[in-house]
């Protein structure tokens, strides 16, 4: 059994209405019926669009919101039923990193203070004395030193300042941590150290992650199986190295079509698939196939009508396509949308580094609407050319009617 088991799992927020008496007159379907494992010692990477649920997916994990149904399973452990005394004890088990680390710490408490609270809470440590101790330990882990313990959270940069948020994780020897966006509000150059620190912790304490992010490459990075989430639900999900070898989802191939890959050669013949559409709103999420709006594979009928359930197509690579099959196998061609040479000027120059830690799932996104609204206003240019930096943007477009967050 893993240690961690989602089965099920769905958060719908009521959507209220009225003055005096509120009326429940719809539902935010954030989450709508997620199953997925996390192995002991290992990483699962969630990645997916802005507002497509997956905070709201690690804070069902927490309790910190209600869940709707479906179980989470801790080391055998249904919590999603567990009465909130009970709850608390396994709090402990479960942490979280938030993406704003200075956000995520009280200004007015020093480090020793923030770091000691959760313990004392938690009955870690005899007294004040062994909680310092403890403290000094895994400060020195997360790379911090010793002084820190009475600094206060201005007093240190953002990569420190989610050191310490990593720090305040660590003290309570959880068995699970969901790290939410924990490096994107961080610079290119201070979030591979963070992600490093990551790895290097999970190596030598043994630590368990989900790991939230948009961006597709610092998933790749430190994953082990990634999911990939869309409107509320996983649309596939395989060992990381599968899902970068070949997606098979038509949103994950639309997806990875936009992450800059660090050969020269293999980027001058890279070729991004172009999404076309808003994402649709989570409280009115299309029938059938969630992602029939804007498909480039979608098929009459069943496409629209029946929602297809996420499929082990071999090796645990799951797929939620009821023509993943055939699209692999070049079978079924493409029924709208543009393929477009994804070449930019200046990217041959850029330091390869620097290009495997960009792309995000937002940029993916943006680009492909930047990129067809570009082709829109072009009236005879049937592509854009591949050295044109296209101009404007998804937020700008007079059509996106989204009510979803605007992507970060
Ligand atoms: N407390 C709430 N009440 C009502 N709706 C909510 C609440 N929290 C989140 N939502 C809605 O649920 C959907 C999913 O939000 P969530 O924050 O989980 O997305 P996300 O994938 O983490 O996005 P981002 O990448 O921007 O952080 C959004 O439409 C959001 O507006
Ligand atoms: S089920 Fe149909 S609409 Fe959905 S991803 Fe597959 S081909 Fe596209
Ligand atoms: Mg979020």
């Amino acid at each position: 059994m893993s240690l961690l088991e989602l089965d099920g799992v769905k958060v719908h927020f009521p959507v209220k209405k009225g003055i005096l008496f509120d009326r429940t007159v719809g539902h935010v379907y954030a989450v709508d019926g997620v199953s997925l494992s996390v192995e002991a010692g290992q990483t699962y990477g969630l990645v997916g669009e802005s507002g497509c649920g997956k905070t709201t997916l690690g804070r069902a994990v927490l309790r910190l919101v209600d869940i709707t149904d479906g179980e989470v399973v801790l080391d055998g452990t249904d919590l999603a039923k567990l009465p909130e005394k009970e709850m608390r004890t396994f709090r402990r088990r479960l942490q979280m990193v938030f993406q704003d680390p200075l956000g995520s710490l009280n200004p007015r408490q020093n480090i020793e203070s923030i770091l000691s609270e959760g313990m004392a809470a938690h009955g870690i440590g005899a007294n004040q004395d062994e909680r310092r101790e403890k403290i000094k330990e895994i400060l020195a882990k997360v790379g911090l030193p010793t002084n820190a313990l009475s600094r206060y959270p201005h007093e240190f940069s953002g990569g420190q300042r989610q050191r310490i948020g990593i720090a305040r994780a660590l003290v309570l020897e959880p068995d699970v941590i969901i790290c939410d966006e924990p490096v994107s509000a961080l610079d290119v150059s201070i979030q591979a150290q963070v992600i490093n620190l990551l790895e290097e912790l999970q190596e030598s304490l043994g630590l368990t992650y989900l790991v939230i992010a948009h961006d597709l490459a610092v998933v790749r990075h430190i994953s082990d199986v990634i999911g990939v989430m869309y409107l509320g639900s996983l649309v596939e999900e395989a060992p990381s190295d599968a899902l970068y070898a070949e997606p098979k989802h038509p949103y994950t191939k639309a997806l990875m079509s936009a992450v800059p890959v660090p050969d020269p050669e293999v980027e001058d013949r890279r070729e991004r698939i172009l999404l076309v559409g808003d994402l649709p709103s989570p409280a009115n999420p299309p029938a059938g196939c969630r992602f029939h709006t804007r498909c480039p594979w979608k098929q009459d009928t069943l496409c629209a009508t029946k929602r297809p359930e996420l499929k082990d197509l071999g090796g645990g690579h799951k797929v939620a396509c009821h023509f993943a099959a055939e699209i692999a196998a070049g079978e079924i061609a493409r029924t709208s949308g543009e393929v477009v040479p994804a070449v930019r000027e200046g990217v041959e120059d850029v330091d390869p580094e620097v290009v495997a830690t960009s792309g995000s799932v937002a940029e993916a996104s943006e680009d492909a609407a930047e990129a067809a609204e570009d082709e829109a206003e072009t009236s005879e240019a049937p592509v854009p050319s591949p050295r044109e930096e296209p101009a404007g943007g998804v937020e700008d477009s007079a059509e996106n009617t989204s009510e979803a967050p605007a992507s970060k």
